[in-house]
């Protein structure tokens, strides 16, 4: 074994149901469905959301492991994924109340969530997907 310690780099995926719009209340329905398109329907939306959180770390020599996924995945579902699951992200979450909930929104109002919750290990990224076709990423920049 050489001394080198070696930065590893590991995701947990969680899932959460939920409903949301795009709508700025400054603007008219008209502009906000010339914009926002059926994303701005007054009766909301949903999707199924997959967020993956990467953490990075040296892995510990007793355990072999950066960071215990169990105690990941507790962490990613009682701050994050149990208390989205089956809300709307414009009315029912405090911390996401006054904001546009967009994916770019939500990912790094997460970010400031979990991060401080990290221990021993550092929060590298997290991804945050809408769709097949949509997902955003965030690094803490
Ligand atoms: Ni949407």
């Amino acid at each position: 074994m050489s001394g080198k310690q070696k930065i590893v780099y590991i995701t947990r995926r969680e899932r959460f149901n939920a409903a949301h719009k795009l709508y700025n209340p400054n603007w008219t329905e008209a502009e906000n469905e010339a914009f926002f398109g059926k994303c701005s329907n007054k009766f909301y939306h949903g999707h199924n959301f997959e967020l993956f959180v990467t953490i990075k770390g040296i892995a510990n020599p007793e355990t072999g492991m950066v960071m215990d996924l169990k105690k990941l995945k507790k962490v990613i579902k009682e701050n994050i994924t149990d208390p989205l699951d089956h809300r709307n992200l414009n009315e029912d979450i405090p911390w996401l109340k006054g904001s546009m909930p967009s994916i770019e929104n939500i990912i790094t109002a997460i970010w400031d969530i979990l991060e401080p919750l990290m221990e021993n290990s550092k929060l590298h990224s997290l991804k945050l997907v809408e769709t097949e076709n949509n997902f955003v990423e965030y690094f803490g920049e």
